[in-house]
C-alpha cells in the first residue's frame, strides 16, 4: 500500500540523513525486527551495512539457513555468519539451571559479538572510515515500555540474545521506533522479505536451551530440533499456524518412561507441547488445537524419533505458567 511504500521511503530518507557515508553494524537474529530493521538500512545504504549473524546452534530447523541464504537473497545485505555452535555448547555443558543457561548465552554472544565488531573496526580504520552505528530493531511498544529513552546501546536482555554491551561507542539507528509489529510485517513485505521470516512467530533469544529441562548436549537439541519441525509443519499444515501465538516443544530431557515402540520396549523421553493464545504474551491462554492435529503430530513424532516415546500437551494458562519452560 501507499502507507507502506511511504514508510519505507521516509525511513530510507532518515537512514541516509543520519549515517552519512560512514558505517554501520547490525546483529540478525532470525527474528522479524531485526530482519526488517537490517533490510531498511540496507535499502538506505547498502554495503557500508554489515550484518553479523552469531549462530549459537540453538536455533530451530532451518532457521539459520533461512538467514543465510533467504534472508540474503530478498536483500542482497553484507553478512557475517559466526558459527560458534561449539563455544556455546562447550559453555553450556553441565548446566541445568535456567537462569544459568540465558546468562552464559547473553555472556558468549556479547564476546562473539565483541569479536566480531573489532575485526570489522580493523577493517574500517584500515579502509580509512568509521564504524559509528548499531542498527536495532526497537519498535514502538519497546520505546514506550523504556520510557522513551535512546542514545546509547540499551537493549532489554529479554529481546534480544542476552543483551549487549552498555559501553558500546555506537550511535543507534532505530528505524522501526515509530512502528507496532503488524507495520514492521508489512515493511517486511515491502522490502520483499521471504513470508517465513515476515511471519515468524517470536522465538526466544537463547533458543532450544531453554526448551530442553536438564543438561544442554548436542544429541538433546537434535532430538527437539526433530520435534519442533514436525509440530511447525503440521500447524502450519493445518493453517493454524498465525492463529496461534506460538508453541514451543519442550523436552524432558531427565524423564524418562517405558513404552513401545517398533517390537519393543522403550525407555525414552517425553516431549511438551504448549501451544498458547496470546495479544502481548503477558497472559496466555493454552490453545484448544483440534484433537486429529493433536493425533497426527503425536503419531509423527514417536514414530519418526526413536527417542521419543510420549507427546504430552500443557493445558496450563498463563498465569500461573509463563509460556516457556524456562
Ligand atoms: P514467558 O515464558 O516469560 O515468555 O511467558 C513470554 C514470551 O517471551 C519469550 N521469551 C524470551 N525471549 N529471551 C527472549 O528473547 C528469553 O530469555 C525469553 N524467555 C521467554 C517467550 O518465547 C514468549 O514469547
Amino acid at each position: 500500500s501507499w502507507t507502506t511504500g511511504s514508510i519505507v521511503a521516509e525511513q530510507v530518507a532518515a537512514i541516509k540523513a543520519q549515517v552519512g557515508n560512514r558505517r554501520a553494524i547490525c546483529a540478525l537474529s532470525g527474528g522479524v525486527d531485526s530482519a526488517v530493521a537490517a533490510a531498511l538500512v540496507n535499502r538506505a545504504i547498502g554495503d557500508q551495512l554489515t550484518c553479523v549473524y552469531v549462530d549459537h546452534g540453538l536455533m530451530r530447523k532451518g532457521e539459520t539457513e533461512q538467514v543465510e541464504k533467504d534472508f540474503v537473497a530478498a536483500t542482497g545485505v553484507r553478512l557475517r555468519v559466526v558459527d560458534a555452535a561449539d563455544r556455546f555448547l562447550a559453555a553450556l555443558a553441565g548446566v541445568a539451571d535456567p537462569e544459568q543457561k540465558r546468562k552464559i548465552i547473553g555472556r558468549e554472544f556479547i564476546r562473539v559479538f565483541e569479536q566480531e565488531q573489532a575485526e570489522l573496526l580493523a577493517e574500517a580504520g584500515a579502509a580509512g572510515d568509521d564504524v559509528a552505528f548499531l542498527v536495532q530493531g526497537t519498535l514502538y511498544p519497546d520505546v514506550v515500555e523504556s520510557g522513551g529513552g535512546t542514545g546509547t546501546a540499551n537493549i532489554k536482555s529479554h529481546h534480544n540474545v542476552g543483551g549487549l554491551p552498555e559501553d558500546l561507542a555506537f550511535e543507534l539507528v532505530e528505524p522501526l521506533r515509530t512502528l507496532f509489529k503488524d507495520e514492521v510485517r508489512m515493511v517486511g513485505r515491502e522490502l520483499g522479505l521471504p513470508e517465513e521470516i515476515v511471519h515468524r512467530q517470536p522465538f526466544p533469544g537463547p533458543g532450544l536451551a531453554i526448551r530442553i529441562v536438564g543438561e544442554v548436549t548436542r544429541e538433546r537439541l537434535d532430538v527437539l530440533r526433530e520435534a519442533d519441525a514436525i509440530v511447525r509443519e503440521e500447524l502450519t499444515a493445518a493453517g493454524l499456524d498465525r492463529e496461534i501465538w506460538q508453541c514451543p516443544v519442550v523436552l524432558l530431557a531427565d524423564v524418562r518412561s517405558v513404552g513401545v515402540q517398533g517390537d519393543g520396549r522403550t525407555y525414552g523421553h517425553p516431549v511438551v507441547l504448549r501451544p498458547v493464545s496470546s495479544e502481548d504474551a503477558m497472559t496466555a491462554d493454552w490453545s484448544r488445537l483440534p484433537y486429529d492435529l493433536l493425533a497426527t503430530i503425536s503419531t509423527r513424532i514417536t514414530n519418526e524419533i526413536a527417542e521419543i516415546n510420549r507427546v504430552t500437551l500443557d493445558v496450563t494458562s498463563k498465569p500461573p505458567g509463563t509460556i516457556e519452560w524456562e
